[in-house]
């Protein structure tokens, strides 16, 4: 299996009854109602499209059946495959991210993964003066200086937004969440510019003060204001396994393919009978809070 990378514009999407409906039946129930329960239609679609992104991803790539895939969360809430899996993929892992219009999928058959997407955006109600002041310690010296000399305020918080992917993609690599300290990672960005669909792996990472040689970060341009991040380490055990197992460095980065409803639900069995409170619970749902609400500190 190779590297994989999905991304489903969940922000596009106008889920009709029938759409809901079925995707409600083909997750998890803890899931199905953790989905019920935000009360934002946004948080909803982002959610299912990243929970059908992952059960497609293991259906087709590991051969699985749908409705027999087990996803469990590690207690810090990343989700895992915890069906048995006999393959020769040693270290399969995934991981998903949604910010603004996109739900991201990133997988690997050997390497740990971590992705990020985020959407680039004026903070609210505050300046980007401001907003910058209050973000402080999520930055290093350097990376602000990075960020604050990319040109003019939009330039500045789309490397603002730049950065804050390579950090979660990190942290999501390592599945740590929250409580680890920012200020031991520091990303030095190449190429400043990126151009919109291609895939850049020149960033690199110092973490306590050391150039960290095993882990390379892939950035992406979604489009105009979506970037994406995609962290990839090597596992402490890959050292265990021969050499055919080796990521191939040379290699062409593999590129984001946008899948739309029907191609998430292509493999798709149904769990659960249909459940028309699912529709009736969704459809109240307003889109997104009227006021844009800020990134949490
Ligand atoms: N590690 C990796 N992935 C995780 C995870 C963890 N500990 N916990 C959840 N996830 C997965 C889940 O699939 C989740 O989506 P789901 O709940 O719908 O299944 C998805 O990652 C959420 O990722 P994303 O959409 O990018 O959300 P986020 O950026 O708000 O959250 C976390 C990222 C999950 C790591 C969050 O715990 C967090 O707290 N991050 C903040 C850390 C921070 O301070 N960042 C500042 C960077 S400058
Ligand atoms: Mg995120």
């Amino acid at each position: 299996m190779e590297g994989l990378r999905w991304a489903f514009g969940c922000g596009f999407w106008q889920p009709t009854r029938h759409e809901w409906l079925l995707a409600a039946r083909c997750v998890q129930a803890e899931e199905r109602e953790r989905i019920g329960a935000f009360v934002f239609a946004r948080d909803a679609k982002a959610a299912m499209g990243g929970r059908l992104l992952i059960r497609k991803l293991i259906a087709e790539r590991l051969k699985i059946p749908w409705n027999e895939i087990q996803l469990q969360r590690t207690t810090k809430g990343k989700p895992f495959l915890a069906n048995p899996v006999f393959t020769t993929i040693p270290n399969f892992n995934f991981n998903i991210s949604h910010h603004g219009d996109y739900t991201v999928l990133a997988a690997e058959p050997n390497l740990q993964v971590g992705v990020d997407v985020v959407k680039t955006d004026f903070p609210g109600s505050r300046s980007v003066a401001e907003f910058f002041r209050i973000m402080n310690r999520q930055f290093t010296g350097y990376e602000w200086n990075t960020i604050k000399m990319a040109g003019d305020e939009w330039a500045q918080l789309g490397m603002f937004y730049r950065h804050w992917a390579l950090k979660e993609s990190f942290i999501k690599a390592i599945g740590v969440g929250v409580g680890f300290n920012l200020q031991r990672i520091e990303f030095h960005t190449s190429p400043l510019h990126m151009q919109t669909g291609q895939v850049s792996k020149e960033t690199i990472m110092f973490l306590d003060g050391d150039q960290e040689e095993a882990w390379t970060f892939e950035e992406t341009i979604l489009d105009d204001n979506h970037h994406v991040a995609v962290a990839l380490g090597k596992p402490d055990m890959f050292g265990k396994y021969p050499a055919q197992v080796q990521e191939n460095t040379n290699q062409e980065p593999p590129k984001f393919t946008l899948l739309s409803f029907k191609d998430l639900i292509s493999s798709a069995i149904a769990m659960a009978p249909e459940d028309l409170t699912c529709w009736e619970n969704f459809q109240i749902k307003q889109e997104k809070p009227s006021r844009q609400h800020q990134m949490s500190v």
